[in-house]
């Protein structure tokens, strides 16, 4: 079971960590895992910009580092200085990131501006037809 407005809050509470000095755009993101944690990240820009990467990412990245392998649902905030004002679709690759480690019919992502104002999704809905992890036998 999901809970909606927890997993909102932990991005929002993680979005002031956002690095984005070259484009002000702040993204956060928290991720709900298998094993009922959470785990947040944020958008980190760099001086040579293509080294940046998401906020999606980001959160992804945390939680695998800590061991999970199977992610339920993320949740994600962005907008212009540090005001989460957009519904913040995550870009084509970090929907290739989540497609590594959960079912696509299953795994929610929601863009959310507050805990009460949010749109969610499947992945299967973001990124139909994907290639994942099973097309090489995993
Ligand atoms: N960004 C994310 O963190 N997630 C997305 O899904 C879209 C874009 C970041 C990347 C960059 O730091 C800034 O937003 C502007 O593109």
């Amino acid at each position: 079971m999901i809970d909606h407005k927890q997993l909102i809050q932990a991005a929002l509470d993680s979005m002031p960590n956002s690095y984005a000095p070259y484009s002000s755009y702040n993204v956060s993101a928290a991720v709900l895992c298998s094993s009922g944690k959470i785990y947040t990240g944020v958008n980190v820009e760099n001086a040579s910009y293509p080294a940046g990467i998401c906020a999606e990412r980001t959160a992804i990245s945390h939680a695998a580092a800590c061991g999970e392998r199977r992610i339920e649902a993320i949740a994600i905030v962005g907008g212009k200085n540090f005001t989460p004002s957009d519904y913040c679709a995550p870009c084509g690759i970090c929907r290739q990131v989540m497609r590594e480690f959960c079912d696509p019919d299953e795994m929610i992502v929601i863009i959310a501006r507050s805990v009460s104002d949010y749109k969610q999704m499947t992945l299967q809905q973001l990124l139909p037809e994907s290639f994942g992890p099973e097309m090489l036998g995993k």
